[in-house]
């Protein structure tokens, strides 16, 4: 830190360029990342929130409110307006609260994992010192439900479903899971981080959308994230369960706020106001119909991408997407290099050991579809010529 502080306006200068790089990076050609632009009108939400800490929400009475209302509107998208729940920091914390909950109610000490779930659950367990149990996948990249039923003991603390994984946007069948929970008395968390906030409008498009949410009864807990799919600012995921009871064993009252003491079952003590008026004001200002229409446009950049991959000899795809995220190999090359390519021609799309992942995000436009389509013919081909200069992504 410099001994003496600088001109205010010189430090805006130089922080709105660093910043304005980092944004046209990330939305012309960071394809790989699942957040999104968030739409303006959110930001000016959260500004009005930023001062908000919801933590104590006898003094932030208002935002304490508001977040309640989000909750409600995001329990009733996932067909349970009385779920209780929270907004955190994203898909992590939001996973981790639930095993965290799914460990004190059942007082076991092992969960049961599809092999495509996210990180946050090897996370989440190593810090709640449970045991991982990796039940592998079928060919649709969905959990073998047989394997997680042959896998559950007297120590099993939860098993996980995702509706929309990270790798592929698979859904597992997370009706068999819930029949399976009921069946076995065990607790079922589904991470729905991405997939929450597109399955219910796809569904209402017309797509065919397996059961995934609390209209099942086995589903205790519901992961849904707005700053992915929602337009949400960055962070803002969400934490929904079924009812009260199961948060019981997770919640801890904290006696000196200032506006007096409550419980809760957050990690974090001191939250922020801004994604709670951020979420709540996209959810008033879009409705329904506005997420439905998001939806739409992305559906509809995913089909023109995976035409394009079709029509192409040295592309293949790894399934035919359930939702707006497209795995993508060449049939030729190995995805290291694949990879290296295509970030070469200056894209940074997501890395798995299988293939390449592109999330088709609302900030995309079919114009960069297109582009990103002629690149990844190019990159696939053997002839691939690298540029003389790297781009400067
Ligand atoms: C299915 C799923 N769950 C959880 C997460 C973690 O979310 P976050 O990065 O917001 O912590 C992700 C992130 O991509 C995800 O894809």
């Amino acid at each position: 830190m410099n001994e003496k502080g600088e001109r205010p306006s010189k430090v805006l200068e130089e922080l709105a360029r660093i910043i304005e790089e980092d944004v046209k990076r990330f939305s012309f050609r960071a394809l790989g990342s699942m957040c999104c632009r968030p739409l303006p009108i959110s930001k000016i939400a959260y500004l009005m929130g930023i001062e908000g800490n919801v933590g104590d929400p006898g003094v932030w009475r208002g935002i304490a409110r508001l977040e309640k209302e989000v909750i409600r509107c995001l329990g009733g998208l996932l067909s349970n307006p009385k779920a209780v729940g929270v907004i955190v920091s994203g898909g992590t914390e939001a996973n981790i609260v639930a095993l965290w909950a799914a460990r004190n109610k059942s007082k076991k000490r092992e969960v049961i994992v599809p092999a495509s779930c996210h990180i946050s659950f090897y996370k989440a367990a190593d810090l709640l010192g449970l045991k991982i149990v990796r039940a592998p996948l079928k060919g649709d990249f969905t959990v073998d439900v047989d394997y997680v039923r042959r896998s559950i003991t007297r120590n099993t603390a939860a098993i996980i479903g995702v509706a929309g994984t990270t790798a592929l946007g698979a859904v597992d069948p997370i009706e068999e899971l819930s029949e399976l929970a009921l069946e076995k008395d065990v607790y079922l968390h589904v991470d729905a981080a991405f997939g929450g906030m597109v399955l219910p409008f796809l569904r209402e498009l017309g797509y065919k959308v397996p059961e995934f949410d609390f209209k099942l009864e086995g589903v205790c807990s519901i992961t849904v994230d707005p700053h992915k799919m929602g337009l949400a600012p960055i962070p803002a995921g969400g934490i929904l369960f079924r009812e009260h009871d199961i948060v019981e064993s997770i919640a801890f009252r904290t006696p000196y706020l200032a506006g007096g003491g409550v419980k809760s079952f957050t990690i974090t003590g001191t939250r922020p106001g801004g994604p709670i008026t951020a979420v709540w004001t996209l959810m008033r200002v879009l409705g329904k119909e506005g997420y439905r229409e998001i939806v739409r446009e992305c559906m509809e950049l995913t089909e023109l991408l995976v035409e394009g991959i079709e029509q192409d000899d040295h592309l293949e795809l790894l399934m035919r997407p359930v939702m707006n995220i497209v795995g993508v190999k060449a049939r030729r090359l190995s995805v290291r290099e694949f990879s290296k390519r295509m970030r070469r021609l200056g894209w940074l799309l997501s890395d798995f050991p299988t293939h390449l992942r592109i999330v088709l995000m609302p900030h995309h436009t079919e114009d960069l579809i297109n582009e990103l389509l002629r690149d990844l013919k190019v990159a696939a081909t053997k002839e691939f010529v690298k540029p003389r200069v790297t781009l400067n992504v």
